[in-house]
């Protein structure tokens, strides 16, 4: 067993590149107990990665605002006067004290409830009281505005942020694999993400609830109660042998079940009259989605196409594709996450369908979400017994179907499988997770990050 390395000190890199064995497919509990390493992460990963802030529906006016975070990092995301999304650190240049308590909102400017410095949505120092009679105008407030994020940016409304100014422009970062993701929410036309969002924290380490939404092993079984109690029929969605496992750049990864080819040439043959009426036709009490309309495809490509899986922009993003959620889980130390859950509708959905489509979300995932209660529960007890220090000398088993998988690269820019239910992209965040911890730089992640797999995976 071993122990070597003491508590709260820094792990070299060769001893995080061992973390994760890809030729075993084992994995090292550290990593989910860690305080150290979780530090690591919010330097090495949070800080250097395009993090999801809000949709732009969320800030249609100037002075709306969201607040979110970029790691441990509270930002306040605003459309400023000239329309234009701010994203501002929400710590007073003074004393560090928050500007800014409520979650979302409009604000004319941010004023500080400590000594009251305001600030102007752009960030700038607009107001200090006592500038001329404690200051006696010895005071420069052009250089006391708010720290912003390094770079915004949007792909279909989406808002992003980073903190890094040397990370890739968002479209790049985002790969196929990230705009698939999104895509797969915009697929049918413009959409909104609808007032309130659910948030609620799990005793548990981030990273295994990631690995979870790539995971449709534990559905038949962790989820044997919803279907027990009639909520869903686990057969009409797991399709076990028609799975994909797409790679994306920089650890995205699509997971999940995949439309055969086969399949998606009948679905291509129809009009989007003809779409929309077979999914009304198939629609139990939960109006679904309408079949991907024609206009999909040259959207999302032939392969993103058929993906009916789960996406993960990286670090934690999942786009859900069940009730067409997004899902931020925020880390909050090693041992909690701050999930959040986004309703993202279309925009000329009658009221009367929405109201049953947020129903079934809420029923669905967040605090009252019948699978979320399944799965939480087996996350904290994972991240529990991780901290055992005899526990954590047992690594994880991710092995599931390594070394059985060809890889298929046709159709699109990035690597995938076409396979039974496996772990491969859970062995795939893990091995770029490594990539991120030890690399130096944006430089050094460019040039050096995982190769897309080749041949047998
Ligand atoms: Fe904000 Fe003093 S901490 S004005
Ligand atoms: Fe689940």
């Amino acid at each position: 067993m071993d122990l070597a390395q003491e508590p709260g000190s820094i792990p070299g890199k060769s001893e995080i590149m061992s973390y994760f064995d890809p030729r075993s497919g084992t994995l090292d509990r550290r990593v989910f107990a860690d305080q150290a390493l979780y530090d690591l992460e919010m330097r090495n990963i949070y800080a250097r990665a395009w993090n999801f802030m809000c949709h732009e529906s969320q800030i249609p006016n100037a002075g709306d605002y969201f607040i979110n975070y970029i790691g441990e990092d509270q930002v306040i995301v605003v459309r400023d006067k000239q329309g234009e999304v701010q994203v501002l650190l929400n710590t007073c240049r003074h004393r560090g004290n928050a500007l800014c308590r409520a979650e979302q909102g409009n604000a004319k400017s941010f004023v500080c409830s400590y000594h009251g410095w305001n600030y102007d949505l752009n960030g700038d120092l607009i107001g200090v009281p006592g500038l001329s009679s404690y200051y006696r105008k010895d005071f420069d407030k052009s250089q006391w505005g708010l720290a912003k994020a390094a770079q915004v940016d949007h792909f279909h409304g989406f808002y992003f942020a980073t903190l890094d100014p040397d990370t890739p422009p968002l479209h790049d970062y985002l790969g196929e694999v990230g705009r698939i993701g999104l895509g797969l929410l915009v697929a049918n036309g413009p959409v909104e993400v609808v007032d309130g969002v659910q948030k609620n924290v799990i005793d548990c380490n981030w990273k295994i609830a990631v690995d979870n939404l790539f995971d449709w092993y534990h559905v038949q079984y962790s989820h044997a109660s919803a279907a027990t109690a009639g909520f869903m029929d686990i057969a009409a969605i797991l399709h076990p042998n028609n799975q994909m496992v797409m790679f994306g750049q920089y650890g995205h990864a699509i997971s999940g079940p995949v439309i055969p080819e086969k399949m998606q040439a009948e679905i291509d043959t129809l009009s989007d009259e003809q779409r929309i009426a077979l999914a009304r036709s198939a629609a139990d009490d939960v109006p679904r989605p309408p079949l991907r309309l024609r206009a999909a495809k040259e959207l999302l490509g032939p392969v993103g196409v058929r993906c009916i899986g789960h996406p993960n922009i990286f670090p934690n993003l999942w786009v859900s594709t069940n009730g067409t959620q997004l899902s931020l889980r925020l880390p909050r130390g090693p041992f909690a996450t701050e999930i959040w859950w986004f309703t993202v509708l279309p925009k000329e959905m009658p009221e009367e369908v929405k109201k049953k489509h947020i129903a079934f979300n809420t029923h669905l995932f967040g605090p009252a979400g019948m699978l979320e209660q399944d799965d939480g529960e087996n996350w904290s007890q994972s991240t529990r017994a991780s901290r055992g220090v005899k526990s954590r000398a047992y690594r994880h088993n991710i092995s599931m179907g390594l070394g059985h998988d060809e890889v298929l690269t046709e159709g699109s820019t990035v690597s995938r499988v076409e396979t039974t239910i496996s772990e491969h992209a859970q062995r795939w965040l893990y091995t770029n997770w490594m990539n991120w911890m030890t690399a130096d730089s944006w430089a050094d992640i460019k040039t050096n990050h995982p190769a897309q797999p080749k041949g047998r995976v």
